[in-house]
């Protein structure tokens, strides 16, 4: 057996000193629950000088509601069983100070058998500051969340309401141009303007739309309408729709799909949208001459896609904010409105799918997401 190591006994008055100076109130009582240890931390706490306390019932230092029923406390934990105990466990605990100032505390009390018969001891502490401290985050976390709300709603709220004009303006400026190529007579400066017109209206239309869905989103309001989906065509489809923007700054789109992704059950409407997103950041983020690649294949009773370009890329810092609402990186031009991703995202989730984003600075990213063969019920997000 290994030697027990000799430990010296810590004289009283040492122990007496650890006592009075700990920051905590150190409170003893005796059987008839008298005060017989009142320390330097419990004088701080409470106000009240030792001389005044020794020989005073320990209930003093709680406020009268609470006396009662601390008495009969007490009287059952000198009974019980257990020797020491976190009070509080059921309810709070409040300490009450000489000037009659109420305070929350954290205490614990335990009952030592002696010579002179039982003693109970009970370590106090302060905690208004922390509860103070707590409450203030709680309240500013419910100011934030409230503020956050009404903004959404403003947001649906405006965005609903500038759609019926804006397409006013969309609508009369196609109906100048269609006047114009049918001959009819149309200055030609009033025929440019409208071109710009329907332009402009028509990128004011789809940033109401996104607003509009990032509300949806964000209330998880979003309804899909699933059927049954053509991967390819969907590709095909929001590859069409960019093929100008490519063309513009000469970025080559590719498409791979696998033969052996089958039609599978989702919003055809949804998953063009999604996919328009990632090849219009593609294409937007790319030199010209280089190559986005647009991939399907399936996996399991999965279909697995990829948005690949060879771009300015995400840093390392930045990639963990890419899919916030409102998000762009200071190093890109900021047109848009920093909702693509976050849209992209909001709509894979809702078809119970998995979304994630590689990236190194300078060389390129790609985007991979993945959707059930079989809608599902998308799980519950945090
Ligand atoms: N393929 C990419 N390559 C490099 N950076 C990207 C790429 N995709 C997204 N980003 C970065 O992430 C930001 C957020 O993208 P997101 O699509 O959400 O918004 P946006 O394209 O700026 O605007 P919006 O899509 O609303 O028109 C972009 O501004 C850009 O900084
Ligand atoms: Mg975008």
């Amino acid at each position: 057996m290994p030697p027990t190591p000799r430990m010296n006994k810590i004289p009283d008055s040492v122990l007496a000193s650890v006592v009075d100076l700990a920051t905590d109130a150190i409170i003893c009582a005796d059987q008839q629950y008298l005060v017989t240890v009142f320390n330097e931390g419990a004088v701080r706490i409470f106000g009240y000088q030792a001389s005044e306390m020794l020989g005073q019932p320990l209930s003093k230092l709680l406020p009268q509601r609470f006396r009662a029923r601390h008495d009969h406390h007490l009287r059952d934990f000198a009974s019980g069983r257990v020797a020491s105990r976190r009070m509080g466990d059921r309810a709070e605990v409040f300490g009450v100070r000489k000037n009659g100032e109420e305070f929350p505390a954290d205490a614990s009390i335990s009952r030592v058998e002696s010579p002179v018969g039982i003693v109970f001891s009970v370590v106090l502490r302060d905690v208004s500051e922390q509860r103070r401290a707590e409450g203030m985050v709680r309240t500013l976390l419910a100011e934030a969340e409230a503020a956050i709300r009404a903004r959404d709603d403003m947001l649906g709220l405006v965005s609903h309401d500038l759609r019926n004009p804006v397409n006013a303006v969309k609508m009369l400026a196609g109906a100048i141009i269609r006047m114009q190529r049918a001959g009819e007579p149309v200055p030609h400066a009033v025929a440019e303007h409208a071109g710009v017109m329907l332009q402009a209206s028509t990128q004011m239309d789809a940033l109401i739309q996104d607003l509009l869905d990032v509300t949806l989103l964000e209330s998880g309001k979003m309804r899909l309408v699933a059927q049954a989906t053509n991967a390819e065509r969907a590709i095909r489809t929001a590859v069409g729709t960019l093929a100008p923007l490519a063309a513009g700054s000469a970025v080559k789109l590719t498409v791979s799909v696998d033969a052996g992704v089958p039609e599978f059950e989702a919003d055809p409407d949804r998953l063009v949208q999604l996919l328009s997103n990632l090849v219009g950041n593609a294409v937007k983020f790319s030199p010209p001459g280089s190559e986005v690649r647009i991939e399907a294949a399936r996996v399991d009773d999965e279909v697995h896609f990829a948005v690949k370009d060879k771009g300015i890329g995400i840093s390392a810092e930045e990639l963990p904010r890419a899919f916030d609402r409102y998000w762009q990186s200071k190093r890109t031009n900021r047109s848009g409105a920093g909702l693509g991703l976050a849209i992209a995202r909001g709509i894979v989730q809702a078809h119970g799918g998995k979304i994630r984003i590689e990236s190194t600075s300078g060389r390129g990213t790609t985007v991979f997401f993945t959707l059930p063969l079989a809608a599902s019920e998308p799980p519950d997000e945090g």
